[in-house]
């Protein structure tokens, strides 16, 4: 495939857009169809509909430069070469996946398809559990289309790795691409697409089954979060050890080649609308399946309760929380993003409330959408140091670099009880307790570093 190529993107979510303009930067002709005609009036005065580093600009670029249209018309789709689908799969009650997105655009492809014999190659995207391609979205395009790979409808697996906050750089570079199909030719022509888009910078590419695909994506969060979920049960052993540090010890574990440092850094626990959503998928999916995923199962009550341990530590300093002013750093499940979905600000939040105290938030992106969760029963800040201002525990919940920034001595000044409890560990917490400031850090033991005994591998 060659520049020429024309993509159609179902679905211009967190997955899809950044997809589609980074096709589009490169030259290919992409069309984005979705159903949310306010969304798609956004993106088409070049305004992106969520926050994403780079999405705005490249998305500018995109609709100025006119290598991208979008469109609720799903009939444009009828000369594309190819068709990534990458609505988002919800979970239903229980924990399973809501496919009827998936399958509302494996039925729009397929009609688009009817009247053209114009070869594509219809590509899942979206994250969807093993069989899905073959026993759901492939009889549905067959149906719709009357046409299969013999005619030119060719289908493939190839599930997206994209971190939020990140999404522009891992659709550019990512670790790898995984491509699942039965259709071998189909497979050699993503793989094609592939070497055109990426050029020298092409990834590994595993060649698989779409089964291998589909399990691979659901996999590859569950490890992450596993990482995590095992350096926070770490840390709370840590906390209960003088001169325990969990943030030496994951440094120590991640030089271990067969470990690596990456997703070791303990804190309040993994959120976001992907893992806690996949991970459930799997256990549901496993279980159907007649096996019973244990270690899944540990991954996910550890995270459940891993923000609990938080509260109690301001507990056993402040006792009772009536009345007490707690100002809250971070919102959004991690930094670099306004996405709210799944972040433990949510139920660290509503616990402080129901304990009593009040609470005063600042986020750098997130505000509006946290207003949509919590309306007037917190205080929202335009900054942090108004945050924390007057307030008897400062937690810090997300690991924003405007926070790192922040010097000890401000907490201090502006603090009515100087109490900082770092939920993310972006502090050195000797430059704290030296000023005299009550400090405690998820994974640090309960007697205070001493110089020399912390930070010093970092
Ligand atoms: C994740 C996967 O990383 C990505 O490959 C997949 O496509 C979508 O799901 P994302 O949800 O954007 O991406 O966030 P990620 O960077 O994985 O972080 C998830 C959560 O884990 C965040 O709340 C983060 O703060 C937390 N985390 C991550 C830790 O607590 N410690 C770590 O060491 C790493």
């Amino acid at each position: 495939m060659h520049r020429m190529t024309t993509i159609s993107v179902f679905g211009l979510g967190q997955v899809g857009l950044p997809t589609a303009v980074c096709f589009a930067k490169k030259g290919y002709r992409v069309i984005g169809i979705d159903e949310d005609t306010r969304k798609l009036e956004m993106i088409a005065r070049g305004h992106a509909p969520f926050f994403e580093p780079h999405l705005a600009e490249y998305l500018k670029r995109a609709i100025s430069s006119d290598a991208f249209s979008v469109t609720n018309d799903s009939s444009s789709n009828a000369q594309s070469d190819l068709a990534f689908i990458s609505v988002g799969t919800a979970s239903k009650e229980g924990g399973s996946i809501d496919l009827k997105c998936v399958e509302d655009a494996a039925t729009s492809i397929g009609r688009s398809l009817q009247s053209t014999h114009v070869p594509q190659i219809v590509v899942v995207k979206s994250t969807v559990t093993p069989g899905t391609a073959r026993n759901v979205v492939r009889p549905i395009l067959e149906r719709e289309s009357g046409r299969t790979s013999q005619s030119g409808l060719s289908l493939c697996s190839n599930p997206e790795f994209l971190r939020e906050g990140m999404a522009i750089r891992d659709v550019e570079v990512p670790d790898k691409i995984v491509i699942g199909s039965d259709d071998s030719l189909a497979i050699r022509r993503l793989e094609e697409f592939y070497k055109d888009f990426h050029a020298k910078n092409l990834p590994p590419v595993v060649r698989t089954t779409h089964e291998n695909a589909e399990l691979t994506k659901y996999a590859n969060n569950a490890f992450l979060a596993t990482k995590v979920s095992f350096i926070n049960c770490v840390a709370n052993i840590a906390e209960r050890v003088p001169f325990a540090d969990v943030d030496v010890v994951a440094k120590a574990l991640g030089l271990d080649s067969r470990i690596g440092p990456q997703f070791l850094k303990a804190g309040l626990g993994w959120g976001g609308p992907c893992l806690t959503k996949d991970l459930d998928a799997l256990r549901v999916f496993s279980k159907a399946s007649g096996y019973s995923p244990e270690l899944i199962e540990a991954v996910i009550n550890t995270n459940a309760g891993q923000w609990r341990s938080a509260v109690q530590l301001i507990k056993n300093t402040l006792g009772t929380l009536r009345d007490k002013r707690i100002s809250v750093l971070g919102l959004a499940f991690k930094a670099e993003t306004d996405d709210m979905r799944g972040s433990i600000s949510v139920p660290l939040i509503t616990e402080l409330l129901a304990a009593g105290a009040t609470v005063t938030a600042y986020d750098p992106a997130a505000t509006d959408n946290a207003k949509v969760i919590f309306g007037d029963r917190i205080t929202y800040s335009c900054n942090p140091m108004l945050c924390v201002n007057q307030s008897d525990c400062c937690i810090i919940a997300t690991e924003c670099d405007e926070f790192k920034a922040i010097p000890p001595s401000a907490f201090a000044e502006r603090m009515r009880f100087p109490f900082v409890l770092d939920g993310r560990r972006i502090y050195d917490a000797n430059q704290f307790l030296k000023i005299g400031i009550k400090f405690l850090a998820t994974g640090l033991g309960s007697v205070p570093v001493v110089p020399g005994s912390s930070k010093d591998l970092h």
